[in-house]
């Protein structure tokens, strides 16, 4: 069974579509939604979160319809969501937000969910900030508060939007740990622009631009999908669709290869710029 299946799914906001004909089935594994700004991510993701419902088409989560208010509830309390701007309540510490969040999530008895609440912010390390106030915690701490929130009661189904967005290095690899040694294993949905991202941690890629799935498949097939398309020269070559200067100097191109040049192995970033740079002169046309 798919732990979240879209069929046809459109929205739209006034005239402009965030999100037309989208068809995904999500499997128990770490997938991530890769796409520009403004691509249709967290309208989707939201949707997955039961926070948003579709214009049309059907979705299913969890094997449940999120139409329907009874099953909208069961599913809520197997869902864990980061949504991309938490909202927080700044006085509160982390501990009584965690604990909050729990309340809603409908862990009635006082100490059983006090215990699910110090195994979560244990999880994501913050069993010694448990007491601060949210508006002392670093952006980086923050971070992994909505993460502890969303893992409250082991969810089978796991939403992050753009949860990476602004940590540094550092913090990326070890949140991209926390996220992959998760001991319930549960389906992940992860949104992310960055392509590194994606290599990291993903089993799965799905590819949004302009609202459209572009690409679904493995990291390895989506670089594959630049193949014989990227070459490198000492100069800039003006028949690229985009090229840039990499750290050894030399100018990396991709496009519709010139015979004369030498291809190279590609990324999953060259894959991608070549998917989004392809859109974007397909609009201008
Ligand atoms: N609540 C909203 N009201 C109006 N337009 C919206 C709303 N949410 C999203 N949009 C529009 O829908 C499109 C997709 O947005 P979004 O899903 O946030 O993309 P992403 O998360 O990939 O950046 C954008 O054009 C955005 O401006
Ligand atoms: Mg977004």
């Amino acid at each position: 069974m798919s732990s979240l299946s879209l069929e046809n799914v459109g929205k739209k906001f006034g005239s402009t579509p965030a999100l037309a004909g989208v068809r995904l089935e999500v499997e128990p594994s770490v997938t991530g939604l890769l796409g520009p700004n403004g691509a249709g991510k967290t309208t989707l993701l939201r949707m997955a979160a039961t926070v948003l419902a579709p214009d049309s088409g059907r979705i299913r989560i969890l094997g449940r319809d999120p139409a329907h208010p009874h099953e909208r509830v069961e599913i809520r309390r197997r869902l864990g969501y980061v949504p991309q701007e938490p909202g927080f309540y700044r006085n509160f510490t982390a501990f009584d937000f965690v604990d909050y969040v729990a309340v809603l999530k409908d862990i009635a008895e006082r100490r059983r969910r006090h215990d699910e609440v110090r195994k979560v912010l244990d999880y994501v390390g913050l069993r010694d900030h448990a007491h601060q106030r949210i508006k002392a915690l670093s952006g980086g701490m923050r971070q992994r508060l909505a993460l502890a929130q969303a893992l409250l009661g082991d969810p089978e189904l796991l939403i992050l939007d753009e949860a990476t967005a602004g940590l540094d290095p550092e913090q990326r690899l070890r949140f991209r740990e926390m996220i992959s040694v998760l001991p319930q294993r549960p389906t992940v949905l992860i949104s992310t622009h960055q392509t590194d991202d994606v290599s990291a941690l993903c089993q799965r890629v799905v590819v949004l631009i302009a609202g459209t799935i572009r690409f679904d498949g493995t990291p390895a097939e989506l670089a594959a999908t630049a193949s014989d398309r990227v070459w490198v020269d000492a100069d800039r070559d003006e028949r690229a669709a985009v090229s840039w200067r990499t750290s050894a100097g030399q100018f990396r191109h991709i496009g519709e290869r010139p015979a004369d040049a030498q291809s190279v192995t590609p990324t999953v970033d060259d894959a991608y710029l070549l998917l989004s740079g392809a859109d974007i002169s397909a609009r201008s046309s």
